[in-house]
C-alpha cells in the first residue's frame, strides 16, 4: 500500500492530497504516506475508533463514526481511498455494490482506490479440513487458521459467516489454546482471542476475487492486482482501482 500510494502521488505533482480510509487500521495510518497527504478515516464503531486508531494528528489524521455507504466526504474531493477488508464487512452483494457506489462518489475522476480484498478460493474448504491442519504446521500463525476457518466456514456469500458460528464450531473440538500454540509455535494470546467472536453479531462476507470483481467493475477500472508471496497470500489480494469514467452518472469522455 506504501509502494502504491507513493507511485501515485509521484505523478500527482505537489498539489495536497486527501486520504480517505474505510475502518480504523492502525497499520495503514501509521505507514509511511506523503507529507502533502491528509487521512481521513471513517468507521462506524466508536470503540473502534477508541481502541484501534493511533490519534488524530491535525493537518496529518483524524478518524470519524460513520457509514461508508454515506462517506463524510464531499463528491469527487478525494485522492486516495484505501481499506484492508472493509468489503469483507459488509453484505454481498447490495452493501458491496452500495460501498462501491459511495467510494466512487467521493473519488476525484483521476484518483485511486486501495482494496485489500479477502477473497474466497474458487474451491472452497471444509471447515473439518481446516481442523485437520493443526495436525500439521501449514498456518503461521493463528490468524491465518482463523482467515481459513472463517471462509470454511461460509455456506454462501449472500449469507456470509457469523464469527459467533465460528466460534461455537472451534469451541465444539474443545481444544486447550495453550496447547495449540505451544505446538504450533503461535502466540497463545491470538488463541484465546477467538473467544472475542462468541455472542458477537459480526458478520463476514468472503466472495471470490471474481464475484468482488464482476460489481467493482461496475464502478472502477482495475489498474493491478497483486499478491504477496507469503502464506495464503492469493486469498488477500491487493487491487488498485480507479473510477470508470462512464460510471455511475459521471460523464464519459
Ligand atoms: C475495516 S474492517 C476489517 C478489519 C481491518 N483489517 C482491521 O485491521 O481492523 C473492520 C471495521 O469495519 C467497520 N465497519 C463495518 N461496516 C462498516 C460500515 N458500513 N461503515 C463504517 N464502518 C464499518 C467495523 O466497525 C470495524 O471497525
Amino acid at each position: 500500500m506504501e509502494r502504491s500510494v507513493a507511485a501515485y502521488a509521484a505523478q500527482t505533482g505537489d498539489r495536497l492530497l486527501r486520504g480517505l480510509m474505510l475502518g480504523v487500521t492502525a497499520d495503514i495510518a501509521t505507514m509511511r504516506w506523503p507529507a502533502r497527504c491528509s487521512l481521513l478515516a471513517v468507521d462506524l464503531s466508536r470503540e473502534m475508533i477508541r481502541s484501534v486508531w493511533p490519534g488524530d494528528i491535525a493537518g496529518v489524521r483524524r478518524a470519524v463514526c460513520g457509514n461508508w455507504i454515506s462517506l463524510p466526504a464531499r463528491p469527487s474531493s478525494c485522492d486516495i481511498a484505501i481499506g484492508d477488508g472493509s468489503l469483507n464487512c459488509v453484505s454481498y452483494p447490495d452493501g458491496f455494490r452500495a460501498v462501491a457506489a459511495s467510494v466512487f462518489q467521493a473519488l476525484k475522476s483521476e484518483g485511486i482506490y486501495l482494496a485489500r480484498c479477502y477473497a474466497q478460493p474458487e474451491r472452497k474448504e471444509e471447515p473439518a479440513a481446516v481442523m485437520e491442519s493443526l495436525a500439521g504446521r501449514e498456518n503461521p500463525t493463528f490468524h491465518h487458521f482463523k482467515f481459513r476457518l472463517l471462509m470454511a466456514m461460509q455456506r454462501n456469500v449472500k449469507e456470509g459467516v457469523a464469527v459467533d458460528d465460528v466460534y461455537r464450531y472451534w469451541a465444539q473440538y474443545g481444544l486447550d489454546p495453550a496447547v495449540v500454540a505451544e505446538r504450533q509455535g503461535w502466540d497463545v494470546e491470538g488463541v484465546r482471542d477467538i473467544a472475542l467472536y462468541r455472542d458477537a453479531s459480526t458478520v463476514h462476507f468472503f466472495p471470490t476475487l471474481e464475484e468482488q470483481r464482476s460489481i467493482l467493475r461496475e464502478y472502477f477500472d482495475e489498474l493491478s492486482c497483486s499478491t504477496d508471496a507469503c502464506v495464503l497470500g492469493e486469498r488477500c489480494p491487493m487491487l488498485v482501482l480507479t473510477p470508470r469514467r462512464a460510471a455511475g452518472g459521471r460523464p464519459g469522455t
